[in-house]
C-alpha cells in the first residue's frame, strides 16, 4: 500500500494562526509535493458534538468557516478529499468494535483528554461520548488505511492510541489495519504556538488568537497588544527572547527574505538585521524596543495572511459550491471507509453473508443432532 494521508479539525470555531503553522501549512506542503496516493481532510463535526450536544448550531455554523479556511490556505479538492465526518456513518461502526479493544483506564490516561476535561469543567458531567472520542478518532484514521497523520503535538496521544488499537486488532484478528504515524512540523516553534497574551493555549474564550479570517487592522491591533518580556521595561534594558511570544511568532512565521525586504536601508543598501539571530542578539543585548520588533512581526504576519484573506474573500461569494465540495468529498470518503469496514468485519468474523463455513457448520450440527435423535428412537 502507498502513502495515505489523513487529518482533520473539529468545527467549533474559525481556524487561527496556531492551526496554520501547527498543521495546515504542513498539509498544504504534503499535498503540493504530491508524494502520496490518497489524501483525506476531515471536518470532525461528529467529534465536535461530543462536548456540544446542547449546541449543535455552533458546530453547524463552523463547518463552513473551517471549509473556507482550508480552501483559502491552499487545500485543493482536486488533490485531496475534504469531507464531513457525520456523513460517513461507517466510521461509527468501526468505533463500536474498537471500543472493545481499549480499557477505561487507558482512556483515562490520555493527557490531552485529561486537560480538556479540566478545561471544560467536566467533573461529574463528563459525557461518555467525549471520553471515548480518541477511539472514534482511531476509526477516522484506520478507516482510510492512513499511514501519515499531520497534526499538532496535542494530537500525539490520539495517534498513539490509534497505534495501540491497530496492534491489538491485528493480534486478535490477523493483519488487517495499518499502523499510522504522526507527522509534526519541522520547526519546533510551530508545534504549539502560544496565545498573543503569552498563555500556552490559544482560546476563543480568552480572546488571545489571531484568526486566518481577521482583517488587516485586527491582526495589527492584536500584534501591537502582544505580551512580550515583562522585564524589558526600557529600550536599553536587555530583553529575553526565550518564551517571548513575539519572538516565538517570528520563529514560526519569518523567512529570511522578510529581513531583506523590511530591514534594508534605502540609502546605503545595508540590511540592519539579516536574520532572526541578529535581531534576537540585539534584543538580548539591550537597545532594541518592543515596538520595532512588533512592527516587523506585523509586516511578516500580514505578508503571510494577506493571500489567505484575499482567497477567503473570493470564496465567501461561492458558499453553495463550497458545501458541494464537502458533499462530494463525503461520498468519496464513504466509498473508501465502506471497503475498509468490510475488511474489518471479515477479519473479526462478522461477514455472515459470505461465510459459507459458518452456515455449513450449523447445517452439520443439526444434521448430527437429528441423526442422533433418530438413532435413539430406533433403540
Ligand atoms: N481531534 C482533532 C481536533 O481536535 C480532530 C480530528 C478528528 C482529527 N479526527 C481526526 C485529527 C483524525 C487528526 C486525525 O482538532
Amino acid at each position: 500500500m502507498g502513502n495515505i494521508i489523513l487529518t482533520g479539525d473539529r468545527p467549533t470555531g474559525r481556524l487561527h494562526v496556531g492551526h496554520l503553522v501547527g498543521s495546515l501549512s504542513q498539509r498544504v506542503k504534503l499535498q503540493n509535493e504530491g508524494q502520496y496516493d490518497e489524501m483525506y481532510i476531515e471536518i470532525a463535526d461528529a467529534q465536535a458534538t461530543t462536548d456540544n450536544s446542547g449546541n449543535i448550531q455552533k458546530v453547524k455554523d463552523n463547518i463552513i468557516e473551517v471549509a473556507l479556511d482550508y480552501l483559502s490556505c491552499g487545500l485543493d479538492p482536486s488533490k485531496c478529499v475534504i469531507f464531513l465526518q457525520s456523513q460517513v456513518p461507517e466510521l461509527s461502526d468501526l468505533t463500536f468494535y474498537y471500543m472493545n479493544l481499549v480499557t477505561v483506564a487507558r482512556l483515562q490516561r490520555n493527557p490531552t483528554v485529561k486537560q480538556e476535561i479540566i478545561y471544560r469543567g467536566f467533573q461529574n458531567t463528563l459525557p461518555v461520548g467525549f471520553m471515548t472520542y480518541p477511539i472514534s478518532q482511531a476509526a477516522d484514521i484506520t478507516g482510510f488505511d492512513a499511514n501519515i497523520v499531520p497534526v499538532g503535538d496535542d494530537q500525539l496521544p490520539m495517534v498513539e492510541q490509534t497505534r495501540e488499537i491497530v496492534r491489538t486488532f491485528n493480534r486478535l484478528y490477523g493483519d488487517t489495519l495499518v499502523e499510522p504515524e504522526a507527522v509534526l512540523p519541522e520547526n519546533e516553534a510551530c508545534h504549539r504556538l502560544p496565545g498573543t497574551d503569552g498563555q500556552a493555549k490559544m482560546s476563543k474564550s480568552i480572546g488571545n488568537c489571531i484568526y486566518l479570517a481577521d482583517s488587516e487592522e485586527e491582526v495589527k491591533k492584536k500584534i501591537m497588544g502582544m505580551f512580550t518580556d515583562p522585564g524589558h521595561l526600557r529600550v536599553e534594558d536587555p530583553g529575553k527572547t526565550e518564551g517571548n511570544p513575539v519572538f516565538i511568532y517570528l520563529e514560526a512565521f519569518s523567512e529570511e527574505r522578510h529581513f531583506a525586504e523590511y530591514f534594508t536601508n534605502q540609502e546605503t543598501g545595508e540590511i540592519e538585521y539579516k536574520n532572526l539571530d541578529e535581531l534576537k542578539a540585539h534584543y538580548e543585548r539591550g537597545g532594541l524596543g518592543d515596538m520595532k520588533v512588533k512592527k516587523f512581526l506585523n509586516y511578516v504576519m500580514q505578508d503571510t495572511l494577506r493571500p489567505i484573506r484575499e482567497r477567503r474573500h473570493e470564496l465567501e461569494k461561492h458558499i453553495p459550491e463550497v458545501y458541494q465540495i464537502l458533499f462530494d468529498g463525503s461520498a468519496k470518503a464513504r466509498a473508501k471507509v465502506s471497503k475498509v469496514l468490510d475488511r474489518v468485519k471479515k477479519a473479526i468474523g462478522l461477514d455472515y453473508e459470505n461465510d459459507l463455513e459458518l452456515i455449513n457448520s450449523q447445517v452439520q450440527k443439526y444434521a448430527e443432532l437429528h441423526e442422533a435423535q433418530e438413532q435413539k428412537k430406533k433403540r
